[in-house]
């Protein structure tokens, strides 16, 4: 049976894309069952209802604080019997209560080689730190900022003239591999985690 994800997202669903791509090139043996998004505009929610897949936008400000938002999100992803949450471009900082109250693990994608850089703005981090390498993370949510166990990462160049849309660019061609990538490993059962640290099984 394909796994049944649910994708949170806010902007322009690139890697949502990606992951609908891998699955209906057979690369990726999942569903999307349902994607929510804080912003009317998103994108990522045309991409989906363009699938005829069910997409929600859910209004931050429609609700009392946080825990009561994030309990809607969820509220919105039960019906779906989802085995993973996948966060692609949601850029709200989700609170203890909604990795607690999850159904599922829930994965990211992170636009930086994690720890380094977390939160906002990583490839402009990046660029004012002036590393020579940099790149992109899967991983496992924890209660932290991008700070959940590493699944796979990937490595890009930093040019010296780069800006930050040069080098989001070729980030993202990485981004749109590893992830659809890191999802099928769990579909197979071949990501053991053991509190910390992601062991995938049959890769490097
Ligand atoms: C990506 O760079 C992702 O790593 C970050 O937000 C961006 C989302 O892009 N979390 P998209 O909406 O998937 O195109």
């Amino acid at each position: 049976m394909s796994l049944p994800i649910a994708v949170l997202a806010s902007g322009r669903g690139s890697n949502l894309q990606a992951i609908l791509d891998a699955i209906k090139a057979q690369t990726l043996d999942a569903q999307v069952m349902v994607v929510l998004s804080d912003k009317p505009d998103a994108k990522a929610l045309d991409r989906a209802r363009a699938e005829g897949i069910a997409a929600y936008y859910v209004n931050p400000k429609a609700y009392a604080d946080k825990a009561a938002y994030e309990a809607a999100l969820l509220e919105h992803i039960a019906p779906y019997d989802c085995a993973l949450i996948c966060l692609a471009g949601y850029m709200r900082i989700l609170s203890p209560y909604f990795v607690q109250h999850a159904p599922c693990r829930i994965m990211n994608i992170h636009p930086s080689l994690l720890p380094s850089f977390p939160g906002l703005h990583a490839h402009q981090q990046a660029l004012d730190y002036g590393v020579k390498y940099s790149g992109c993370t899967v991983h496992f949510v924890d209660e932290g900022v991008d700070s959940g166990a590493i699944i796979f990462q990937e490595i890009v160049d930093v040019y010296p003239d780069d800006t930050e849309d040069t080098l989001s660019e070729r980030i993202l061609i990485k981004e749109h591999q590893i992830y659809p990538k890191a999802i099928q490993m769990f579909a197979e059962g071949r990501l053991t985690f053991d509190g910390r640290r992601v062991i995938v099984k049959g890769a490097k």
